[in-house]
């Protein structure tokens, strides 16, 4: 990584954590225990990859950071909101995240449940508070977010992904499973900085439409690689839950080999796309390359 790109990363990575941080800010109208572990569900040290990929994306179309702050701030929580329901002992059932105990472990289940719920509601209320970003842009990115989280998105894969438990599913069908569970909301951050310019073109909407379909889905692959592959002391999270589980995940159905060569694929087309913007998809192309080949 340059030392500018290095700079660009570090700003951005500070800018969010502190934004979050003060969307947090325990209020005499919050209830202490709640506002507890809402904070530690999402302050306990996310590698903020969706809003990286939101300014670095943003980078590219010339958008200003303070409206980007907007889709970065929600779909974290929205993220954040989904791995401490993801953990619950009724679905992955897991113990360590961020290499620190669940939110359920830490407090207990229906603590645990309750701080999700309330992560979910302040992401769309910080959307709809904001005062950087035109009434209009916030209805396109409510719809935007909305749709890549619910049913047809995150909540819908998380669902598949419980009942292909066991199951040696198909390509496409995995495909499916890895692009809502995952890919849906990644997918958004990409797409919600095109909801807040002014102006680009069709080729540029349609590349990085495509573009964040893929990377999603390499992220995805990556993260079940990195599963088998790394410690847990270096993931953070329990190692062998997909085994415990029997989850339905690409290295399980069609071997390490061939998942590491996908990613390559993936990555390949990802860096590709980039092209069309020149110097200004420097960060975003150093985020594309860590996303797909990351360790932790
Ligand atoms: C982990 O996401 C869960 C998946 C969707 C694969 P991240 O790897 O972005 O998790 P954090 O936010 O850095 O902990
Ligand atoms: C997480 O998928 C996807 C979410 C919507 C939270 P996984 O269950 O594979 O991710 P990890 O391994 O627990 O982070
Ligand atoms: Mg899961
Ligand atoms: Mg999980």
């Amino acid at each position: 990584m340059s030392d500018k790109t290095k700079k660009t990363i570090d700003y951005y990575l500070i800018r969010i954590n502190q934004i979050i941080s003060s969307v947090l800010l325990p209020s005499s109208k919050s209830e202490p225990l709640l506002n507890e572990a809402m904070r530690y569900s999402v302050l306990n040290g996310g590698k903020r990859i969706r809003p990286l990929l939101i300014y670095t994306c943003g980078e590219c179309l010339n958008i200003k950071k303070e409206k980007l702050d907007v889709p970065a701030l929600s779909i974290e929580l929205l993220h954040s909101f989904s791995l401490v329901h993801d953990d619950l002992p009724s679905m992955d059932d897991d113990s360590l995240r961020r290499g620190m105990p669940t939110t359920h472990k830490k407090f207990n289940e229906a603590t645990a449940i309750l701080a999700a719920d309330a992560l979910q509601t302040l992401a769309f209320g910080t959307i709809a508070d904001s005062q950087v970003i035109t009434n209009q842009e916030k209805v396109g990115l409510i719809s935007i977010i909305s749709k890549a989280c619910g049913a047809e998105g995150m909540t819908g894969g998380q669902s598949i992904d419980l009942l292909s438990q066991g199951k040696k599913i198909g390509k496409k069908e995995l495909q499916k499973l890895h692009t809502m569970k995952t890919g849906a909301l990644i997918h958004a951050s990409v797409m919600s900085v095109f909801n807040l310019a002014n102006t680009y073109n069709d080729e540029e909407y349609n590349i990085m439409n495509e573009f964040g379909w893929k990377i999603g889905l390499a992220f995805q692959i990556r993260d079940d690689l990195i599963e088998i592959e790394e410690t847990s002391e270096i993931t953070g999270k329990d190692n062998n839950s997909d085994l415990k589980n029997n989850k339905a995940t690409w290295p399980a159905i069609f071997g390490k080999k061939a998942s590491h060569d996908y990613c390559k694929e993936l990555l390949e087309d990802c860096m590709n796309y980039l092209q069309i913007f020149n110097n200004k998809a420097e960060p975003l192309r150093w985020l594309t390359q860590y996303l797909i080949n990351r360790k932790h």
